[in-house]
């Protein structure tokens, strides 16, 4: 089976460049954020706080959650319920980065993600696919852009949904993300020693996907 790792900040691009160029590839995309989103969910749904170690590994062997795919379109499910919209939230986007600094979360979805790379031609995204999940990825990307061009794009994706949020308000999530996706001590963001470096600053979506669809084709 042929794996793809991508990784990289929060509002970099990765999911819809992936999506796109799974799509041309015929290979299974694999959004691991989504899966830390649906623990998220599971925990303030308890009525826990997502810093809360001990509470949120009790709630862990209660969550269920799988993945569906429709038309090509992964679908997160929680307790049998797609909650693929729900894991968007502010409040949900606030609450992960908390409680995917616990270890026992990492290990909870672990074997999924490598189940789901054992079985299928996968471009999984995430902050330690290349480096922790699947490190003998036959290619790995650390996508990135500027914090300001990043919370510029998640900006106008959610004003686009018809949320209301001013641009410094997602400028400071992002960058409270990033510190903390960046600093924890299990599994943080980090370039993989082997991974290359694609900068999405100032490019448009459809330039970075030519050219990340165009870097993986020499490379397969
Ligand atoms: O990719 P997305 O922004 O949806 O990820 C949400 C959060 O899930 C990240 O900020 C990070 O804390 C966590 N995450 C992770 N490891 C991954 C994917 C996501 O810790 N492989």
């Amino acid at each position: 089976m042929i794996q793809i790792a991508i990784d990289g900040p929060a509002g970099a691009g990765k999911s819809t460049i992936a999506r796109k160029v799974a799509a041309q590839l015929g290979f299974l995309y694999v959004d691991t954020g989504a899966l830390y989103r649906a623990v998220a969910l599971h925990v303030l749904r308890a009525g826990a706080a997502a810093a809360d170690t001990a509470a949120v590994t009790a709630l862990l062997p209660s969550a269920h959650i799988s993945l569906r795919y429709e038309n090509g379109l992964q679908e997160v499910y929680l307790q049998g319920e797609n909650v693929s919209e729900e894991i968007r939230t502010p409040q949900v986007s606030r609450a992960v980065s908390a409680v995917s600094a616990i270890p026992e979360v990492r290990e909870f979805l672990f074997g999924l993600q490598q189940q789901l790379a054992r079985e299928n031609n996968v471009i999984m995204d995430g902050r330690d696919i290349g480096t922790v999940v699947l490190p003998q990825a036959q290619v790995k990307i650390f996508l990135t852009a500027s914090p300001e061009d990043r919370a510029q794009r998640r900006f106008q994706e959610m004003q686009g949904k018809g949320q209301a949020v001013s641009y410094e308000t997602v400028l400071a999530d992002i960058r409270k993300r990033d510190e903390q996706d960046t600093h924890r001590a299990v599994a943080p963001l980090k370039q993989a020693a082997d991974a290359v470096r694609v900068d999405t600053t100032g490019n448009t979506l459809e330039e970075s996907v030519t050219r990340l669809s165009r870097f993986i084709r020499k490379k397969l």
